[in-house]
């Protein structure tokens, strides 16, 4: 698998699973309905930097991320990132690698740290980010009307760079 970062021309292989992914409602706090077109802004917009996983063999894109500022001015080195692998081809380590490379382009884009604003707490996604090092430093209580587990806590999540 190959991860790399994303082309123009890579957001038509993107937009199904991260439909498919918004679309379920238990992981982000975007609009189920979200249109193509403004999934494309939320994700790609500049100064976003986005990566995609590319399964080398087939030139199927299984996953993607991105890695911006996660505030401005004197804080913009602090960064936030996304996560998204393709459910059809999830629990096969794709996103503990994502995960890795974009720790490690974050840091060498000079972000001292990560924040992730709104980890949905019941998302099996917390545990993959502790095991690589974010601590949870707060809970927003009753925040996310989750459609299986009611509702739920968003962590906010932090790891140093
Ligand atoms: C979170 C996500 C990126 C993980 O990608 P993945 O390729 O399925 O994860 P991996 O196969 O690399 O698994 C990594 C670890 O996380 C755990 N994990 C991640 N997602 C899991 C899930 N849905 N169910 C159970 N365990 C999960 C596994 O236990 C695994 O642990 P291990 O490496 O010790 O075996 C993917 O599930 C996803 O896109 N989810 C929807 C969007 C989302 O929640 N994004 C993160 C928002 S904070």
């Amino acid at each position: 698998m190959l991860i790399r970062e994303a082309a123009a021309d890579d957001w038509p292989r993107i937009w199904p699973f991260w439909h498919r992914i918004v679309a379920a409602g238990d992981t982000y706090t975007w609009a189920r309905d979200t249109s193509e077109e403004a999934a494309r802004a939320l994700w790609t917009s500049p100064p976003k930097r986005v990566y995609v996983a590319e399964d080398e063999t087939t030139g199927t894109i299984v996953g993607s991320a991105f890695v911006t500022p996660n505030y401005g001015g004197p804080a913009d080195r602090i960064a936030n990132a996304g996560f998204m692998v393709d459910p059809d081809h999830g629990g096969r380590g794709i996103g503990r690698a994502l995960a890795e490379h974009i720790l490690a382009a974050a840091r060498e884009q000079g972000f001292r740290g990560m924040v992730f604003n709104a980890v949905v707490e019941t998302n099996p996604a917390v545990k993959l980010w502790r095991s690589l090092g974010f601590t949870i430093l707060g809970t927003v209580p009753d925040a996310f009307d989750h459609p299986r587990d009611g509702r739920v806590g968003l962590h906010i999540m932090y790891r140093a760079l």
